[in-house]
């Protein structure tokens, strides 16, 4: 047999499976759904930062035209508190009392006919306050203060003793200010009950979790919650929890009787679903002459929730970022006043990595060293903490190949030494690392008599190309063009999958569903193994390849027979397996499931009069194991980017410092990037098969974002010598 030769299928990508569904406007995203019957549901918010309900009066809205319903806390009900598992917390059940714990908590909801009348009844509702002060301040000494619950700050060797010996040190305090993910679709949920099941479309990066959540929420089995979510409309981590308004869009379905869609407002999407918060670090770097580092001691204060379990280790980057021998990273949060934070891509990692990047080049000037060499001299060969060798790591390669594809020998070492056009020119340098994480997911794979396969796990898709990159996945191990692979996710009836973040996703489900194909081949040659009219008999699967929609013999690959005619011969219209990926620890694995790693190097251009700062090229060199597709992947990293550029120059979400009140709540006033601050982008990849899963691959959904600021932020000190240690930066602080 001669073997027909294809184009790569891994690698150089294909394009997005669901792209023509998508931009012909069939792909389903949660908006999408509506149903007979359907009713509307509008939130009605907080206007006090802190204190009581002392009266709500729904007469007028309940008044209203076209209204259907009026909830608050006098008559939502009793609900429960979801799962409070490390990575999936619950927020406190909503309308459960008088207290107000932040400006726009939710204290009601109108539900009508249209969403216009459900509007304006929110408008009519009354509502009294007793105000108290609201702790809003990191420093304010009535918040409680919280350490890390999961014992992830780091301590190993002797930090005092080292930085008191070391002959260089740099000792400086960060700050940074809440961030607001803002996905392109306002989340949304269409909630419905058919009997005693409740069904909700919605905008979620986790379906297992809106199951656990809702069946808590409303004392039902986790069975009775169907959630179908196939289109997300971004995430960025917004969708990472069941948000107050998902609980209380299901339970408008039930008081009702109706189909419930409620979508939050822009405005809203400020205080429901999240966002990263504000915190101050201090980094501590102790180095000898040569550059080599002898302590580092970073400590992180960020801002959580009065009642919220989320922790966002922040300082524990520098846990494994550098080879040295001596580290304390210590994360703790201030409990304030205000909506309850979340995951905003990148969460710790990105605000951890820059004040450590900055720190570093900080301690590169006053070594008088290049800020690449200092991080070349300190790479962590070897997982510091354990001593373990990585997974893979092609650190070292990211910073070297982007040194070279950025010309970083051009520069000059003097701050404010490079100039342009009459513009000051900086360079600027982070190292990136992402950490590891996989978590246990399931996965279903099925060939049918016509050859083709579909294969399924309820993972979400949220923009990131989930579909394509599992389709070619599972197209790989079955031996079958991509073009006869289907892939269904967002369906909680599907085999369980872990959240879409922590850049998880390809690693959790791509592994299940490879596990799921290589079982499914077992299958067919169980289905074969007496079978003396197939040339495969008494083969096992680990004596076939699948390849060209058949399995040959591994000894003999002429002999072969393809699953239709296995099908076919067997009178079965399709056959399926189960597969099951648990990642193996590090002790099993005899070595550190490494995550990603990755180089960012920018250059700016500041003008001298003006302040005004431009982003005039940005490169990443990533390190992302097994490139599934490099054209989605480049995508993403793309995407991080325009993120990160945001994080550095532009976003803040500025609240009034006396009541948590959000003063630019709307995408015209909270400023994120536009095409003309965006500059040309350039994404190349390093590395290769990592060996923490069976299908080589590491998360690239969020290192994209990460290094961009601390990047921006030396380069900014180059161009300008001016040390700007607070995020966002803007021109007038360079005056
Ligand atoms: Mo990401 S912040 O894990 O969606």
């Amino acid at each position: 047999m001669t073997t027909i030769s294809r184009p790569r299928l891994i690698g150089p990508g294909i394009n997005r499976v669901d792209g023509p569904l998508k931009v012909t406007g069939r792909a389903p995203y949660p908006n999408d759904f509506a149903y007979p019957g359907m009713v509307h549901a509008v939130l009605v918010r907080s206007t006090a930062g802190a204190g009581r309900i002392t009266e709500i009066d729904t007469t007028a809205a309940e008044r209203s035209p076209g209204v259907v319903s009026v909830l608050t806390h006098l008559n939502a009900g009793p609900l429960a508190r979801g799962p409070m598992t490390p990575l999936g917390v619950s927020p406190p059940a909503p309308l459960q009392d008088d207290a107000i714990l932040h400006y726009g908590q939710i204290v009601a909801v109108a539900v009508a006919e249209t969403f216009e009348e459900a509007t304006e009844a929110a408008y009519a509702v009354r509502v009294g306050y007793a105000d108290e002060p609201a702790v809003l301040d990191l420093d304010d000494p009535r918040a409680k203060v919280r350490t890390n619950p999961w014992g992830r700050d780091a301590d190993r060797g002797d930090v005092p003793v080292a930085l008191a010996g070391a002959e260089v040190v740099v000792d400086e305090t960060y700050l940074t200010v809440d961030n607001t993910n803002n996905p392109m679709g306002p989340l949304t949920t269409v909630a419905r009950w058919e009997g005693d099941t409740l069904v909700v479309n919605n905008s979620t990066q986790w379906a297992s979790l809106e199951g656990a959540a809702l069946a808590a929420a409303f004392g039902i089995p986790e069975e009775s919650v169907h959630v179908v979510a196939p289109y997300v409309g971004g995430g960025f981590g917004a969708g990472l929890r069941v948000w107050q308004h998902v609980v209380l869009a299901a339970l408008a379905a039930r008081v009702t009787g109706r189909p419930v869609k409620l979508v939050l407002t822009r405005p809203q999407m400020f205080t429901a679903c999240g966002h990263r918060p504000k915190g101050r670090q201090r980094v501590r770097l102790g180095a000898t002459r040569e550059g080599a580092l002898v302590a580092v001691q970073h400590e992180a204060r960020t801002a959580s929730a009065v009642d919220d379990d989320n922790f966002e280790p922040t300082a524990s980057v520098s846990a494994t970022a550098y080879a040295c021998p001596n580290v304390i990273t210590r994360d703790v949060q201030a409990r304030l006043n205000v909506p309850v934070p979340n995951s905003m891509r990148g969460p710790g990692t990105a605000t951890g990595n820059y004040a450590l990047e900055c720190a570093m080049d900080e301690l590169a000037y006053r070594l008088g060293m290049d800020p690449l060499e200092l991080r070349l001299r300190n790479d962590a060969a070897v997982h510091p903490p354990t001593g373990l060798p990585w997974s893979s790591r092609a650190h070292k390669e990211c910073l070297e190949r982007g040194a070279e594809l950025f010309g970083w020998s051009r520069r000059t070492h003097e701050p404010r030494s490079m100039r342009e056009d009459g513009l000051l020119v900086g360079y600027g340098l982070a190292a990136v690392g992402y950490p590891w994480f996989r978590a246990r997911c399931s996965a279903r794979a099925t060939i049918r008599r016509d050859g083709t396969a579909y294969v399924c796990s309820a993972g979400t898709e949220i923009g990131n190309g989930a579909y394509t990159v599992l389709v070619q996945l599972s197209a790989e191990a079955l031996g079958l063009d991509p073009g006869q692979v289907t892939f269904g996710l967002g369906d909680s009836t599907m085999p369980m999958a872990p959240q879409t973040g922590g850049s998880s996703l390809t690693g959790a489900v791509g592994s299940a569903a490879h596990e799921a194909c290589r079982a499914l081949v077992g299958a067919f040659t169980d289905l074969v193994a007496d079978d003396g009219d197939s040339p495969l008999r008494g083969c096992t699967a680990d004596d076939v390849e699948p390849a060209d929609g058949a399995l040959r013999r591994r000894d003999d690959p002429a002999v072969h027979e393809s699953y239709r005619d296995i099908l076919a011969r067997h009178h079965r219209p399709d056959l399926s397996a189960d597969g099951e990926s648990t990642p193996l620890t590090a002790d099993e694995l005899g070595m550190a499931p490494a995550g990603a790693f990755g180089a960012k190097y920018v250059e700016v251009r500041v003008d001298p009069d003006l302040g005004r700062i431009r982003v005039a090229r940005a490169l990443s060199v990533i390190d992302g194991g097994r490139i599934v597709n490099e054209k989605t992947a480049r995508s993403q990293i793309i995407g991080g980017t325009v993120g990160g550029i945001g994080m550095a120059l532009f976003e803040e979400t500025v609240s009034d410092p006396g009541s948590g009140r959000i003063a630019n709540a709307t995408l015209g006033d909270y400023i994120v990037p536009v095409n003309a601050d965006i500059p040309d982008m350039q994404v190349e990849f390093a590395g290769s098969w990592d060996r923490a899963n069976p299908v080589g691959t590491k998360g690239i959904g969020e290192i994209g974002l990460v290094g961009l600021a601390p990047a921006i932020a030396n380069a900014v000190f180059h161009a300008t010598g001016r040390r700007i240690r607070s995020l966002p930066i803007t021109l007038d602080q360079l005056l």
